[in-house]
């Protein structure tokens, strides 16, 4: 069977790492990429990387028309237009058949339901890329404590956590095209992980039924006068008017329709991460037996004294969002692997050349929005959310938070 042909649209930030990643995955191509600001690069990295010469397309059409599968690596509050563009092409008979969407995504759950319809009348197989559930750390984990799951129950309480010290681009920070702040960016992650490890083996990834969220969101540091003033001269973006939240942190309780057990994922996600660079920590229990993960402990330490330091140009070479570049640099000899990017592209790739959708779709990418959008529900209500009840349900189909309306300086301060 033919190698898969993907376009990429958007060049910027998870674009980059997906090629390093797929440095690793066989039977697959970046055979196009959209072009927009960063494509000529990115064509550049990916010839670079001996994987492949893409062509660089004026529109998505003529993109869809030369790929099997659309990568959408662009920015929260493009995701729909873009999608319309890909299920006119394929609806007009392009080369198109599959999509792949980054977290989050949609910003609402309204948002994520028009994706999902869009991709269903196109006749698309979808994929939902949500990284972390497929870190070698987290299956390892899971494979080592197989009997205890067994013997002695499965996994009743995650702890996940993402977080950094802020964004790379401007859309990020603004409320209003990102979808809120760090819960809509990150706790999406630390949800879906938590539920991951939470689920029975063999189970559906939605097999655990949500019944209910408590959460609280803050602005801890970047609503301080002294680092509004960096936002604004870094990312033209005032927290004075229109803050996003820079930590947040809840439970989500799901019950096991089979046995009954109740079971609960802590989630909590901050901006204002200051240590070496991104930081993605999970721990897990069950009776009798635990497993901890922490993504900033490396097998790799590189050391940069101060006389030392000035030559050392790029700090993101040593881990994402580092920080700083000199000390004791923690260093990831594999990090598209370590976060999960290789297996899934390698998973989604095996099951679109099958004809499939991905193991996480888009019905799945709409249940985590769903999820995040309860918890926003619950941090501005300042109460339990219960998911078992329908009109909380038939509110969450509509709901968008103040902080995403851009009104979160009455909630954060
Ligand atoms: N899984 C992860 O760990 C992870 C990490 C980072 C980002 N992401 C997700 O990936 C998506 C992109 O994030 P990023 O950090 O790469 O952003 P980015 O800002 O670094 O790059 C965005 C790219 O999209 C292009 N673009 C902007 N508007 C566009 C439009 N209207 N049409 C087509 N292209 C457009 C830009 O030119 C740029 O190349 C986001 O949804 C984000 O949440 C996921």
């Amino acid at each position: 069977m033919d190698s898969l042909r993907i376009g990429f649209i958007g060049s910027g930030f998870i674009a980059r790492f997906m090629a390093v990643a797929m440095q690793q995955v066989r039977d697959c191509e970046v055979t196009a990429i959209y072009r927009r600001s960063g494509s000529e690069q990115l064509a550049a990295e990916v010839k670079a990387l001996g994987l492949s010469e893409p062509r660089i397309c004026d529109s998505i059409r003529e993109l869809c028309e030369v790929c099997d599968t659309a990568a959408v690596f662009t920015p929260n509050h493009t995701r729909v237009a873009v999608m319309e563009e890909i299920a006119e092409a394929a609806a007009s008979g392009a080369a198109v058949r599959n999509v792949i969407g980054e977290k989050p995504l949609g910003r609402t759950v309204q948002e994520a339901r028009r994706l999902l319809e869009l991709a269903a009348k196109a006749g698309l197989k979808t994929a939902y890329f949500e990284n972390q559930i497929y870190m070698n750390a987290v299956n390892n984990a899971l494979d080592q404590l197989r009997d205890q799951r067994r013997t002695m129950g499965e996994v009743v309480l995650v702890r996940a956590t993402e977080e950094h010290a802020g964004p790379h681009e401007a859309w990020f920070w603004d409320p209003t095209r990102q979808g809120g702040g760090v819960l809509c960016d990150m706790g999406c992650h630390s949800i879906a992980v938590a539920r991951y490890i939470l689920t029975p083996e063999g189970k559906d990834p939605m097999f655990l039924e949500p019944v209910a969220v408590q959460a609280d969101t803050a602005l801890l540091k970047w609503g301080q006068a002294r680092y509004r003033d960096q936002l604004r001269a870094r990312f033209g973006v005032d927290y004075a008017t229109t803050p996003a939240e820079d930590f947040a942190t809840g439970i989500i309780t799901f019950r096991n329709p089979e046995s009954g057990q109740l079971v609960r994922g802590q989630f909590t996600n901050s901006w204002m991460y200051d240590k070496q660079g991104l930081r993605v920590s999970i721990d897990a229990h069950g009776p009798g037996y635990g497993m901890e993960f922490n993504s900033l402990r490396s097998p790799l330490e590189v050391f940069v004294g101060d006389e030392a330091a000035e030559s050392v140009a790029d700090a993101e070479r040593a881990v994402e969002k580092s920080t700083a570049t000199r000390g004791l640099l923690a260093v990831h000899p594999n990090e598209v692997d370590l976060y999960g990017y290789t297996t899934e592209m390698r998973k989604t790739v095996d099951s679109f050349r099958r004809g499939e959708n991905a193991y996480l779709t888009w019905e799945y990418g709409l249940e985590i929005t769903r999820l995040v959008q309860a918890a926003y529900m619950a941090a501005e209500r300042g109460k339990t959310i219960d998911l078992t009840d329908d009109s909380v349900l038939r509110e969450l189909e509509i709901y968008q938070s103040p902080i995403a309306q851009g009104k979160g300086a009455e909630l954060l301060y």
